[in-house]
């Protein structure tokens, strides 16, 4: 398997987007195996933008677990309305955060980590799993990153 990846003069995060979606569908339409597509989908993020943390945290027994993930050691379980994750979850809704210090119950796998932003991936009206993206940087994430972030699972999972 031969993917190219063309994004090195996408100066505009859009098109960036749109080319990292491409690139996700164009590996993850031959695969069935849900662990082996999220890993590449961490990888493919992180080759077209070079957040701090990029994972999935998978729902198991009534907590997240800690999936898939590019980046740091990260907390490996989070309850249920919990920490950003755990609000995401609980609310089915995607969660930005310009300053994780502003977020109450927030948590801190890494002081490095200043703002995020979590998509719920629901299945059947269910959250199975969500993408928690941290940022070194404040005021990271947008509702650009956000439309295109949903738009891996509404169109390729
Ligand atoms: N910040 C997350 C915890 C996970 S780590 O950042 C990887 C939260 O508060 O849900």
């Amino acid at each position: 398997m031969e993917i190219e990846i063309t994004h090195i003069d996408l100066q505009d995060k859009e098109l960036r987007y749109q080319e990292m979606l491409k690139t996700i569908k164009a590996v993850v339409e031959g695969e069935t195996d849900r662990i082996a597509n999220l890993a590449n989908i961490t990888a493919i993020i992180k080759s077209y933008f070079d957040f701090f943390w990029i994972g999935f945290y998978l729902v198991k027994d009534d907590e997240l677990v800690l999936g898939p993930f590019q980046g740091t050691m990260a907390c490996t379980r989070i309850k249920y309305g919990k920490g950003v994750c755990g609000t995401a979850w609980e609310n089915k809704e995607t969660i930005l955060v310009a300053n994780v210090d502003q977020f109450p119950g927030h948590i801190a796998c890494s002081s490095q980590s200043k703002s995020e932003i979590v998509v719920p991936v629901m299945e059947n009206d269910n959250v199975t799993m969500v993408l928690d993206i941290d940022s070194d940087q404040y005021n990271t994430f947008d509702e650009i990153d956000k439309k295109y972030l949903e738009q891996i699972f509404t169109s390729l999972l």
